[in-house]
């Protein structure tokens, strides 16, 4: 089990990723402080993962991450009940501002940054005091998006929180380094999630299965496998990272062999050189 008597905590927790996480965490060993706004299924996964076999590693606060002192309640409880703090995982999140931005009112912004950008910048925060005062270390995660790294994956204040993130995450390893204090962020593609499916979990896994090179949908699994080598001491050295998790959805990039097919590098029915305005004839064979 690589994550032994490690303490986490994880926002968002109840539902989509952080849920994937909770298990995976759980299952390698750690206790987990779910932190949810949504009380009702916080209340669930805990139970859920008592029925399972967790019960002395699990536990759910109520929490609003945009809100200073939920996070330092969340930190106090954590630590008085099970005696320290070695992992957050800063997920919550909600879509947010949508529309067009000429119609996106500062409240909408407000609240998109509220909980998206604010909210890590609290768990980050609150957690670096927790494990400076401990000086053992510590490990941050932050879930961004590939949204905060390209202009049309997500709304446009969506887009600016997550890149807010990643920003945060870079800045926030660079200062907190010395100490042993590591932070990541994790930047998924689309990840059939409540958050994404619309109400409707088997049609997006449909069409998520064919968003991206992977042939299959993106999981709440495959975060938390990623949140899981984050958190362990296989990621001893990463620190001011952040790792895209989209089954090659960004490596696409512009997607030339979609639009161009027939002059394609990968899809052609030719091999060789091309000699580009060299004058010089390319150089082809036939497959
Ligand atoms: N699903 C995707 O395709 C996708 C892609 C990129 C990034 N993300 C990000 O991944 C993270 C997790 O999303 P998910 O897809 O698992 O969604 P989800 O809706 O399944 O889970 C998000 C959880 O965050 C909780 N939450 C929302 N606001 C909160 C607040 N203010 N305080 C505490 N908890 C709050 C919700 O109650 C919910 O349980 C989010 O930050 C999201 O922006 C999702």
């Amino acid at each position: 089990m690589r994550l032994t008597k490690k303490i986490a905590i994880i926002t968002g927790g109840a539902s989509g990723m952080g849920l994937a996480t909770v298990h995976r965490f759980l299952e390698e060993g750690a206790s987990v402080v779910i932190a949810d706004f949504n009380e009702t299924k916080g209340l669930e996964a805990a139970d859920q993962a008592a029925r399972a076999g967790f019960k002395e590693q699990v536990l759910f606060k109520k929490t609003d991450v945009a809100s200073e002192q939920h996070i330092e309640a969340l930190i106090d409880l954590t630590l008085s009940h099970f005696g320290s703090l070695d992992i957050i995982f800063n997920n919550a999140g909600v879509g947010g501002a949508i529309g067009p931005l000429t119609e996106t009112t500062t409240a909408d912004w407000d609240y998109t940054f509220d909980v998206l950008a604010k909210g890590v910048f609290l768990g980050i925060k609150h957690a670096a005091r927790t494990f400076k005062s401990q000086a053992k270390g510590g490990c941050i995660i932050n879930t961004a998006s590939i949204a905060g790294l390209s202009g049309d994956a997500g709304p446009l204040v969506y887009s600016a929180a997550k890149a807010a993130v990643i920003s945060m995450t870079k800045a926030a390893a660079v200062e907190l380094g010395p100490d042993k204090i590591r932070v990541n962020a994790i930047c998924p593609g689309f990840i059939n999630t409540p958050l994404a499916d619309g109400g409707d979990p088997e049609a997006t896994a449909k069409a998520f299965g064919k968003s991206q090179p992977w042939p299959e949908q993106g999981t709440g699994t495959h975060i938390a496998g990623a949140a899981l080598f984050l958190a362990s001491d296989d990621a001893e050295f990463v620190t001011g990272e952040h790792i895209v998790v989209d089954g090659g959805l960004t490596a696409a990039g512009p997607e030339l062999s979609k639009r161009f097919p027939k002059s394609s590098a990968r899809n052609g029915r030719y091999s060789g050189i091309t000699k580009g305005s060299t004058g010089a004839d390319a150089e082809l064979r036939r497959l």
